[in-house]
């Protein structure tokens, strides 16, 4: 306290620190394996960490980059919508690079929202979301995905009952965080003509674009009238396996990419430089990259969800991302999952989180828990040994 007020404003003091670092340093604590944080514990490609190495070594990015982003990765970022999704966007006014997803989401929101507005996001969300809409001054519209059938899914009426004449924006992600939940073309399509309908901005944080097991991923700016009023965010860390890298993108209009890029040069202005030439070429790597990376996560996806069913959880096995979302009231007994994965290590030596802490209405998502497969099989292997030794050691 000082002039007898705290010292964090009041716009984040609910906010604490994030439950991935308050997870991460118990497994750390306690020597667990760790499923809580979402990074991979093996690196991505060789031949794109030499390619960092060159860039260092050939003084590639070594001093402040462009703001918008090394034109090289621009141009890599452009020919991947295109390549990918048949989206055309101008390398040098429709895309801006920024420090990972998380810059690119604060940066948006900081560009876009003024306090009063009110942001539509999709609950369970990622927890930077409701902090930079905060930051921003608005107020956060959760939507709550529900348990459906295996998987969680939107209520598309609950979606456009949501939106109300202070609604600024719908902050989407898909494939969806922590649920695995990919929406479908049918759900996109009613989004963007509640968009039009409604003169919405949308922002949606497609990270996980490459990590899809069943279904496809459909960007939403491909929909029609879309592309003028849709920020897309992406990054390299979760699909080249580089989550410490920190690179990621926005596509959008020049005008959106404008506005963005005012609030992004006062957040880092620019980072990464050499890593910004390495992504470019990751950016380039051929289908078969991609496809086993899909093939390999999949092969973990069951693995782990077949474990956890036969360790007693219930299993919603997800349809993309790396995260695996299970019910813990069929362990018998359990319903609170913070409680849950604050014991989880000592009791059998895994980390996991706590799905409530991405709700506003924690009682919504208090029985569920995500643990990720981004790990090497042997970890998963000996995961799943433990996890099986819980029944029996509940409190
Ligand atoms: C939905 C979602 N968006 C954004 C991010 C952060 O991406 P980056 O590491 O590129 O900042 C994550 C990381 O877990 C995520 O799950």
């Amino acid at each position: 306290m000082t002039q007898g007020r705290p010292l964090l404003n009041r716009r984040l003091a609910a906010f604490g620190t994030t439950i991935f670092a308050e997870m991460s340093a118990l497994a750390v604590r306690t020597g667990s394996i760790n499923l809580g944080q979402g990074f991979p514990d093996t690196d991505g490609p060789e031949e794109i960490r030499e390619a960092a190495v060159r860039a260092l070594r050939a003084g590639h990015g070594n001093q402040y980059p462009p703001g918008p982003g090394v034109p090289e990765l621009r141009t890599a970022i452009a020919g991947h919508q295109r390549r990918h999704y048949a989206l055309t966007y101008d390398p040098d006014s429709e895309v801006l690079v920024t420090a990972g997803a998380t810059e690119a989401v604060a940066a948006t929101l900081l560009a876009l929202v003024e306090p009063g507005d009110e942001v539509i996001a999709l609950e369970p969300y990622y927890d930077s979301y409701a902090a930079c809409v905060a930051m921003a001054g608005g107020t956060r519209v959760p939507v709550t995905l529900r348990p459906d059938g295996g998987a969680f899914r939107l209520d598309l009426d609950e979606l456009r009952a949501a939106v109300t004449p202070r609604t600024r924006l719908i902050l989407l992600n898909t494939p969806h965080n922590p649920t695995g939940t990919v929406l479908t073309r049918e759900e996109l399509a009613a989004i963007a003509e509640l968009a039009i309908e409604r003169d919405l901005l949308v922002v949606t944080d497609e990270v996980y674009e490459h990590l899809v097991f069943e279904g496809e991923h459909i960007p939403l700016a491909s929909f029609p009238g879309m592309r003028e009023r849709t920020v897309t965010i992406s990054s390299a860390g979760k699909t080249f396996s580089f989550t410490g890298w920190k690179i990621g993108w926005i596509t959008a209009s020049p005008e959106l990419v404008n506005a963005v890029k005012s609030a992004k040069q006062f957040l880092t202005y620019v980072s990464g430089g050499p890593l910004q030439y390495a992504v470019a070429e990751a950016l380039r790597l051929p289908d078969s990259f991609y496809d086993e990376l899909r093939d390999g996560l999949r092969a973990r996806r069951d693995l782990l969800s077949d474990g956890l069913a036969e360790a007693g959880f219930g299993v919603h096995r997800p349809a993309g991302t790396y995260f695996v979302t299970t019910d813990i009231r069929p362990l018998g007994g359990e319903r609170d999952g913070i409680a849950f994965c604050r014991a989880l290590p000592e009791r059998c030596g895994v980390v996991a989180v706590p799905n409530a802490v991405f709700y506003d209405h924690h009682e919504q998502g208090a029985p569920f828990v995500r643990f990720a497969f981004c790990k090497r099989v042997d970890v998963l292997e000996e995961a799943v040994a433990r996890l099986k030794t819980l029944a029996g050691t509940g409190r």
